[in-house]
């Protein structure tokens, strides 16, 4: 038996060192170790052998079995590594250059935000330096201060939303101006970009808009130097055309006027033209002298100094731009509203 263990030693050797395949490596595990195997069987017949004999055959065949699985799992991780250098050197090879199957969408600004950086950019370019104000705001700097005293009818054309008063949430703006004039002797020209807020909710109307106030303070400063602030802004805005000054009421200036520039649409003809309602103009904002109870109130003397102010919504501005007619669809964060913005 013993000279039979060597022989199947050197067989084992021989067959498993040169199993070409996983498969035929499997088969030989099979046929040597395997539950019906060659080592198996004989160790099943030690049972036979007289009790020395088995001792000493049983040892010897157990070092034979630990050989034969050494020699079974050396030739099994050499074939897996030919396998995966074969699928290495065969699979095509990678091209590292070619796009992603996911492409990754890139943020953009909101259309309201891009229109109002415009504006700013416009408006600093011709000396306007911005200046800010709080959201949560007094009664003081929203309506005292800015020429319009308690029960003044021209509060009831801002349903403002009260935390307590006399603390608001501002309705415009125009207290920036007092807040700057109080902070600063004249001259002074800032504009104060924000967001306002009104109890209104309609096509043009929402509880929160953005605003950009104007605001012009100096010796001689005219009704004509407005105009020609406003010609050049609405020129860089959406190209030059003409504008009219409607005469109009603002507690905080006078004179007050409502800016209308020409249609965009119709070319100020007015012809069947929905988006001016055939009247061949567009209303932009409101604007006028500041009052000298104004300057009054923030310790300037109306005697010596002079400014124009101006107010104007930017999603109103944005609206006329890019042709939207109604203002909600800006705040639905549908993507396929905003993406139209997003070059
Ligand atoms: N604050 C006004 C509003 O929200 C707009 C406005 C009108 C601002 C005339 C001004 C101005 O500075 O002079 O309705």
């Amino acid at each position: 038996m013993n000279e039979n263990l060597d022989h199947i030693l050197s067989e084992v050797r021989n067959h498993v060192s040169s199993a070409p395949t996983r498969e035929e490596l499997e088969r030989l595990r099979v046929h040597y170790v395997g539950k019906k195997g060659v080592i198996t069987s004989l160790l099943h017949q030690l049972k036979d052998l007289p009790a020395e004999k088995r001792k000493e055959m049983g040892a010897r065949l157990n070092d034979v079995k630990t050989d034969v699985e050494k020699v079974l799992k050396a030739r099994q991780s050499e074939l897996n590594r030919k396998a995966l250098e074969d699928q290495l050197n065969s699979a095509p090879a990678l091209d590292l250059s070619l796009p992603g199957q996911y492409a990754t969408s890139a943020g953009a600004l909101h259309p309201v935000t891009r229109v109002m950086e415009e504006f700013i950019q416009i408006m600093k370019r011709i000396g306007f330096s911005v200046a800010t104000g709080p959201e949560v705001e007094l009664d003081y700097y929203n309506f005292e201060a800015l020429n319009t005293p308690e029960h003044h009818p021209a509060r009831d054309m801002q349903d403002t939303f009260y935390i307590e008063p006399p603390i608001l949430l501002r309705s415009h703006t125009s207290p920036v101006q007092i807040r700057a004039m109080k902070n600063k002797k004249p001259p002074l020209q800032i504009i104060a970009p924000g967001k306002v807020y009104r109890s209104d909710y309609d096509m043009t109307h929402v509880p929160m808009f953005h605003q950009i106030e104007g605001l012009m303070v100096d010796e001689h400063i005219s009704f004509a130097d407005l105009k020609g602030v406003l010609h050049y802004l609405v020129k860089d805005l959406f190209g030059a055309r003409p504008l009219r000054f409607r005469p109009s009421y603002f507690p905080f200036t006078e004179p007050s006027a409502e800016v209308d520039m020409q249609c965009i649409s119709c070319r100020g003809s007015g012809k069947e033209c929905r988006v001016c309602k055939s009247t061949g103009w567009l209303e932009i904002g409101g604007c006028g002298m500041v009052h000298p109870n104004v300057f009054r109130s923030v310790n300037y003397d109306p005697d010596k100094v002079s400014g124009f102010a101006f107010g104007m919504g930017m999603e109103r501005i944005a609206m006329l731009k890019y042709g939207i007619d109604d203002i909600r669809s800006f705040f639905e964060n549908d993507l396929r509203m905003l993406e139209q913005f997003s070059c």
